[in-house]
């Protein structure tokens, strides 16, 4: 983390977990942990039906509600899909885009993912765009080279003072819902890289600006030391989110000075 120059984000992804009742309760849970949270933005990547109600349920804490997808096109014949307009006259400010769930099930690509990218910025929504490497590609070497052709992709054509806006997730795909985090050398690596693709593509202040996360398998034990290193700047958390106590945990992890 490096409060100085940039924010501090600590985001649960639910992906298909939580019904709505589970949420009132959550949110019953949640509210009274928050109290002491200072320095670090918080969201909750929530089921998109369940969306409009987590705004309410959320309403006046510091919690942000996000989406977990969203479609490129502004409308269309497009079945089952959600546009960015759609997600932010419900509250939406953020959305995830390029979860390696979506690249592996649903046919997301590099170019659907910039398309996204494009339209959640317009819409004023803040993208987290989500990169990883699988473990073949970490056993060939080619962590890096992966990684920074996805950051490249994702962010084509984006203009210098909308990059600020966007948040990138590095979440090695071996690591998610395997209890295997990343090293903290690991995930330090990594994030750097991904600030030097940012520096390379705009300027210094702008890599310095931009918010890098990590997920996989992050929770309440190796939360503090992840969120140590200078560029992770907070979390993509999965399985340990959907604990109102675990989840608060972590945020106070971000909190400490
Ligand atoms: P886990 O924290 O369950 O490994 O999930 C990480 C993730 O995919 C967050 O988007």
């Amino acid at each position: 983390m490096n409060r100085r120059y940039r924010k501090t984000v600590i985001a649960g992804n639910w992906k298909m977990n939580l019904t709505l009742t589970e949420t009132q309760t959550f949110a019953e849970e949640l509210r009274p942990l928050l109290s002491r949270s200072k320095w670090c933005d918080v969201v909750l990547c929530v089921p998109a039906i369940n969306i409009p109600n987590a705004v309410r349920l959320f309403k006046n804490t510091r919690v942000a509600i996000a989406a977990q997808n969203v479609h490129y096109e502004d409308h269309g014949a497009f079945t089952g899909e959600l546009s960015a307009r759609m997600l932010r006259e419900q509250g939406v400010k953020y959305v995830i885009i390029g979860h390696s769930e979506r690249r592996q099930y649903y046919n997301e690509t590099d170019f659907t993912v910039n398309r996204k990218v494009h339209a959640a910025l317009a819409e004023g929504i803040n993208p987290i765009v989500c990169v990883g490497e699988s473990l073949e590609q970490r056993e060939l070497g080619v962590t890096l080279e992966h990684i920074t052709y996805q950051v490249k992709a994702a962010l084509s054509g984006v203009p210098a003072e909308k990059v600020r806006k966007i948040i990138l997730a590095y979440e090695p795909i071996w690591a998610i819902g395997t209890g295997k985090t990343a090293t903290t050398q690991q995930a330090e690596e990594v994030c750097q890289a991904i600030r030097t693709v940012v520096r390379k593509l705009y300027d210094a202040r702008i890599a310095r600006a931009v918010t890098i996360q990590y997920g996989g398998s992050m929770n309440t034990k190796n939360a503090a030391e992840l969120l140590a290193q200078p560029d992770v700047d907070g979390g993509l958390i999965g399985g340990a989110s959907l604990k109102a106590a675990d989840f608060a945990e972590i945020i106070n992890a971000a909190n400490q000075e």
